[in-house]
């Protein structure tokens, strides 16, 4: 079994109901049920937190027990170099997803803290881009 925690950042808990033009309606919740059927080999642990120090404490935590983590930091992203030190600091390599397009938005989201730090980063494919990641854990994890 392959060892992989989610790790979503603030507003994430509210997906499925907050601005569904960009995020879709689909809760992450029922996506989650979706992709632990289709992956069926990997062993999800699942964080969602609205504050920064709580994500830094996960990838802490996460980062010297799983074989990979996918991070949507969210608004930190563009803020947390708390994060990106995190990120630095850790065994486990990152891959960092975002669902929304953010080069295509606002300027201060084209900023990421968090990019250089990762082994990757998926963005503007919608919740599609965690399966991605995982995928690539699958394929590459050692
Ligand atoms: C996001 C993009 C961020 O800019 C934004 O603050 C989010 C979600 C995304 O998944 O598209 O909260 O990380």
């Amino acid at each position: 079994m392959l060892n992989i925690a989610i790790i979503n950042g603030p507003n994430l808990n509210l997906l499925g109901k907050r601005e569904p033009a960009v995020y879709g309606s689909d809760t992450f919740d029922d996506f989650l049920t979706q992709l632990k059927k289709e992956f069926p080999q990997i062993n999800f642990t699942y964080f969602q937190s609205n504050i920064e120090g709580e994500l830094v404490d996960a990838i802490q935590k996460f980062g010297f027990n799983q074989d990979g983590i996918i991070l949507n930091p969210a608004a930190y992203t563009h803020t947390s170099i708390a994060i990106g030190d995190a990120i630095a600091a850790i065994k486990t390599p990152v891959i960092e997803v975002h669902i929304s397009n953010v080069h295509a938005r606002e300027d201060f989201r084209k900023i990421s803290h968090v990019s250089a730090k990762a082994v990757g980063s998926i963005v503007g494919l919608g919740l599609k881009g965690y399966a991605l990641a995982a995928e690539w854990f699958v394929n590459n994890a050692k």
